[in-house]
């Protein structure tokens, strides 16, 4: 990022050559900005959620005579992105010629090429195994803790102790110390669908374990870790939700933006068709290809935000979550809004709610769940197929207003992607008061530049 303003002496300055020049830097520094801009969210960077990662750690428990038993954990560290059913997929490529001897609480999909071996057969010969964890309910004895959940892993703001996953591997035909052992590498994961991105293998200390009467402290032989983040701009091209918006004061419903998640290449069924009476229609398939009913929007997911009412010190607003896709239940759904006024929640009702605050200083984001047993499942779609929630919040008088498109939301994940808003111009407005002016837009902007320093600072 050369300015080159050395070429620009003094005597220069004053001519129309250089006016031009500065007038060019200028516009170089900008699109540069715009840039690192554009790739910041592009890269595996979310604002709210900045430590967010997926860390796999493998500690070798014992040696073995031709390698070791390592058990490797998977702690999901991100506050609202879970891992959904069917579950995840670990892959990884061995350094040499190691083979997995045996595996408890998962395994591999493939047994691959075992020729070679005579009298005992490994589990897997495979150069680069692709692991699955096993389903509730197999036998004891091939369990370990925190194993065999088909898969799936909590959100760690949601439920820190459902955020591990685990499995125990014996590995044969690798180094039998601390100096031999060669790390694995290309690390790669699937949650269920794509999005992750591993970092190579680093050796860390050693974990150290407590018996469970806690009286003994007990260490690994050797510990490695991988970390993994997700891009949403790496699991798909589209958004998969948006968000629609309505108030008390205007009759309009700002319907999401047309084809926001994608209309090419997208079949549907009319939520009037007969087919959706036909047995084996909400069938989940292999490959997790959704059967959406039509709409504009053709996303899986809608996210509404409804301004209900208007209280002396208190302003309510309705949230529903529908979905729209015939083959999917998401269970443990999560969903994050980013609003000023989200420092005030006096109450939530029939959600669970708890504040995310990324930034000390920033208080304006939070994450709604499903209660346990009572709407954590957000079913297909159809009749039953929405879950909704009311919010009550505290007005600070300097800041409340029902101007401006004030009262929505500026920002809303669903299950971890981002849905997409309506454009700021169609949102319901109050009766005589100018559209939603550029303002919002600009604000928008401002917190977007805010957080890209502080990313940039720390
Ligand atoms: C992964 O997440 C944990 C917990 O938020 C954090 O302490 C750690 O620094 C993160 N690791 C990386 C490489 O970002
Ligand atoms: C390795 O991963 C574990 C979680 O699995 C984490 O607690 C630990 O801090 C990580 N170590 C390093 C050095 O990142
Ligand atoms: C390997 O083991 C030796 C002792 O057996 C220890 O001193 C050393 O720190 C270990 N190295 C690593 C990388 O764990
Ligand atoms: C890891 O992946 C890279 C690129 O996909 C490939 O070039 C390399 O050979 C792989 N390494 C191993 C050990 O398989
Ligand atoms: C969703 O859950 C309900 C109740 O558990 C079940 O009957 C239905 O088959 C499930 N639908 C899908 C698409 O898995
Ligand atoms: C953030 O706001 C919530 C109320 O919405 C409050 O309960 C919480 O204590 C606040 N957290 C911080 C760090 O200010
Ligand atoms: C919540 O609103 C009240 C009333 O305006 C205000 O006094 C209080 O400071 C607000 N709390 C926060 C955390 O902003
Ligand atoms: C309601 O909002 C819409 C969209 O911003 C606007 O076109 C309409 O004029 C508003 N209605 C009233 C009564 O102000």
């Amino acid at each position: 990022m050369e300015l080159n303003s050395s070429s620009c002496n003094a005597e220069e300055i004053s001519t129309k050559r250089c006016r031009t020049c500065l007038h060019f830097q200028l516009r170089w520094m900008i699109f540069i900005f715009l840039f690192a801009f554009l790739f910041s969210s592009a890269a595996a960077y979310d604002p709210l959620d900045p430590t967010g990662n997926i860390t796999i750690k493998w500690d070798v428990i014992s040696w073995t005579a031709d390698g070791y038993v390592a058990v490797v954990t998977m702690n999901n560290f991100q506050m609202y992105r879970h891992i959904m059913s069917p579950g995840w997929t670990l892959g990884w490529s061995w350094a040499k010629k190691e083979v997995i001897w045996s595996m408890v609480g998962a395994q591999t999909t493939e047994q691959g090429d075992c020729s070679k071996f005579k009298g005992n057969i490994p589990h897997c010969c495979k150069k680069t195994p692709t692991v699955v964890d096993l389903l509730p309910g197999v036998p004891y004895n091939q369990q370990i803790a925190n194993c065999c959940k088909g898969g799936v892993i909590a959100a760690w703001g949601q439920d820190p102790s459902a955020s591990v996953g685990a499995f125990q591997v014996s590995v044969g035909l690798a180094g039998t110390t601390n100096k031999t052992v060669k790390l694995p590498t290309n690390f790669t994961l699937l949650g269920p669908g794509p999005g992750y991105t591993c970092g190579p293998a680093k050796v860390v200390p050693s974990t150290t374990f407590l018996t469970p009467d806690l009286r003994r402290k007990t260490q690994a032989l050797m510990t490695w870790n991988v970390t993994c983040t997700y891009s949403q701009f790496l699991a798909s091209k589209n958004p998969s939700c948006c968000v629609s918006l309505s108030s008390f004061y205007n009759d309009t419903i700002t319907p999401c933006p047309k084809c926001a998640c994608g209309c090419k290449n997208k079949n549907c069924i009319k939520s009037d068709s007969k087919l959706l009476s036909v047995a084996g229609v909400n069938t989940p398939r292999k490959d997790n290809t959704p059967l959406l009913q039509c709409t504009t929007h053709m996303c899986p997911i809608r996210v509404h935000w409804h301004v209900k009412l208007n209280y002396k010190d208190y302003w309510r607003v309705k949230i529903a979550i529908t979905n729209f896709n015939y083959r999917l239940n998401y269970t443990q759904w999560t969903l994050v809004a980013q609003h000023p006024n989200l420092n005030n929640v006096t109450e939530v009702f029939s959600f669970d709610y708890k504040p995310l605050v990324p930034y000390q200083s920033i208080n304006d984001t939070g994450m709604f769940y499903g209660m346990k047993y009572f709407n954590d499942l957000l079913m297909e779609a159809g009749p039953a197929g929405n879950v909704q929630s009311e919010v009550l919040l505290e007005k600070n008088q300097d800041t409340f207003t029902l101007k401006k498109g004030w009262a929505f939301p500026r920002k809303v994940y669903f299950n971890g992607d981002e849905c997409m808003l309506p454009s700021p111009d169609t949102y319901p407005h109050l009766p005589n008061s100018a559209p939603v002016s550029s303002t919002v837009i600009t604000s928008i902007i401002t917190a977007s530049v805010i957080y890209l320093i502080i990313m940039v600072i720390t």
